[in-house]
């Protein structure tokens, strides 16, 4: 079937999707090749249909998703990419969307910003039965990322973000309001996460960042823009591509990330975990957008002991060890550590109500408590330190791998660094 792939209200290209497979099987006319998706390269006047596909691919729930295997059969349906038609592939993270050739619909018309949304998917994904026998797709929740169970709601009027946490300590919505505590004391911009409770099981919820003016970007997506040389770091690779790109100076923003992800030993920064803000009309960039999910973290999936021990922490984006991306960051001057002197209420009052308790038990509380103390104190060091030494940028301890952490351990085809 045809196509026209749309930006907000700009025709980008004609394409013809595979009605079987949901896939773009052919691309007939580019009409605005600057408005491709960012690292979907033009080749003699065309675009390159793998990257297309491969973009178009990442656009649908990942098959990793907690849930999903039950939630397609309960809707009969192969695969997470024949759900994107259903909803014209709008999304509530960026502005493309997929307008079938001859019909009248306008942006105006669909988008999910200003438009209502069907809750059946999100409903189906949360493991409710279906209400009825018709229902209704049109929803952002067939265009949303990553492996935790999650749905978009509207609430108040605010299309909201809600996702669950993994078996068995479901950690990650308690982390999400911690990191947003710490963030909140030590400026780093961020978007805020609260944690609430449906069933006897904790979520956690946050506003939308991206508005209908604006697309999110992700470091994958941009870092496909040029393939990386192999003595260049993943991190110099990254910035080189923003630059590139005309992005604003994002050196700040990302060494606030690089302190977050250090006293949290963030174990999933993968690439689709932060990137850049832009205006999808213009496409000038805003700039780095606020730091969002970071809930693998704290040792999310690791028993008190080991979390003690701080063994077998994971890290990304850049290296593979927290201790060697630290020394990434290029300056502390921002960095005011005393604001963390209550960090034990904070991380207490979260993690100690009766509910969080059915999670989290006092030893496991203790053993995140003492970790992240150390972690303050070393990185006080480190930041007094970092004047006297000049770091030297190698490719030592580079993250190969671009993957999300996979809670079902069932890993999707590991994506390898451009
Ligand atoms: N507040 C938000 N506003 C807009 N898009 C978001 C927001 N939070 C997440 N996203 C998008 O949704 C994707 C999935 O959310 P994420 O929190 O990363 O889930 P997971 O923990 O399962 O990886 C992100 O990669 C990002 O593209
Ligand atoms: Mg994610």
């Amino acid at each position: 079937m045809d196509y026209a792939l749309m930006h907000k209200r700009i025709p980008v290209a004609h394409i013809e999707l595979d009605e079987a497979t949901g896939s773009i099987y052919k691309i007939n006319k580019v009409l605005a090749p600057e408005h491709l998706p960012v690292g979907v390269p033009l080749r003699k006047g065309t675009a390159d249909r793998t990257a297309l596909n491969s973009w178009w691919t990442d656009r649908s729930i990942p098959t990793s998703r907690s849930g999903i295997r039950e939630a397609l059969e309960t809707l009969n349906i192969s695969s997470p990419k024949m759900l994107l038609a259903r909803c014209y592939g709008l999304s509530l993270s960026d502005q493309y969307w997929i307008k079938p050739s001859g019909c009248g619909l306008s942006w105006e018309d669909i988008n999910f910003f200003d438009n209502a949304f069907s809750d059946d998917i999100g409903d189906v994904l949360f493991g409710h039965p279906p209400k009825g026998l018709h229902l209704d797709l049109r929803s952002p929740d067939n265009t949303s990322d990553g492996c935790l169970k999650k749905r978009w709601k509207i609430i108040n009027g605010k299309r909201c973000l809600i996702k669950g946490g993994s078996n068995p300590f479901r950690q990650q919505p308690f982390n999400e309001a911690i990191a947003t505590g710490i963030m909140e004391r030590l400026n780093i911009p961020h978007i805020p996460y609260t944690v609430i409770w449906d069933d006897g099981s904790p979520y956690s919820v946050c506003e939308n960042f991206v508005t209908s003016d604006t697309d999110l970007v992700s470091a994958w997506r941009i870092m496909q823009i040029k393939k990386k040389e192999n003595n260049t770091s993943v991190y110099q690779h990254f910035i080189h591509c923003c630059n590139t790109l005309g992005a604003p100076d994002i050196r700040q923003a990302l060494d606030q990330m690089l302190v977050l992800d250090y006293l949290i030993a963030n174990e999933d920064r993968h690439l689709n975990n932060f990137g850049l803000l832009r205006n999808a009309e213009t496409l000038e960039w805003i700039g780095y957008a606020p730091i969002y999910d970071s809930g693998s973290s704290l040792g999310y999936d690791k028993t008190a002991a080991q979390i003690l021990a701080e063994k077998d922490i994971l890290c990304k984006p850049y290296k593979k060890h927290h201790i060697e991306q630290i020394k990434l960051v290029t300056s502390f001057h921002w960095l005011d550590l005393t604001k963390l002197s209550d960090h034990r209420e904070l991380i207490s009052g979260i993690l100690s109500t009766d509910s969080a308790k059915d999670f989290i038990d006092d030893h496991r509380k203790e053993a995140i408590l003492s970790s992240v103390k150390k972690r303050i104190l070393a990185l006080e060091k480190m930041a007094a330190d970092s004047t006297k030494k000049k770091y030297q940028m190698t490719t030592q301890d580079d993250v190969e791998r671009n993957i999300a952490e996979d809670y079902t351990k069932n890993k999707d085809p590991q994506k390898m660094l451009p």
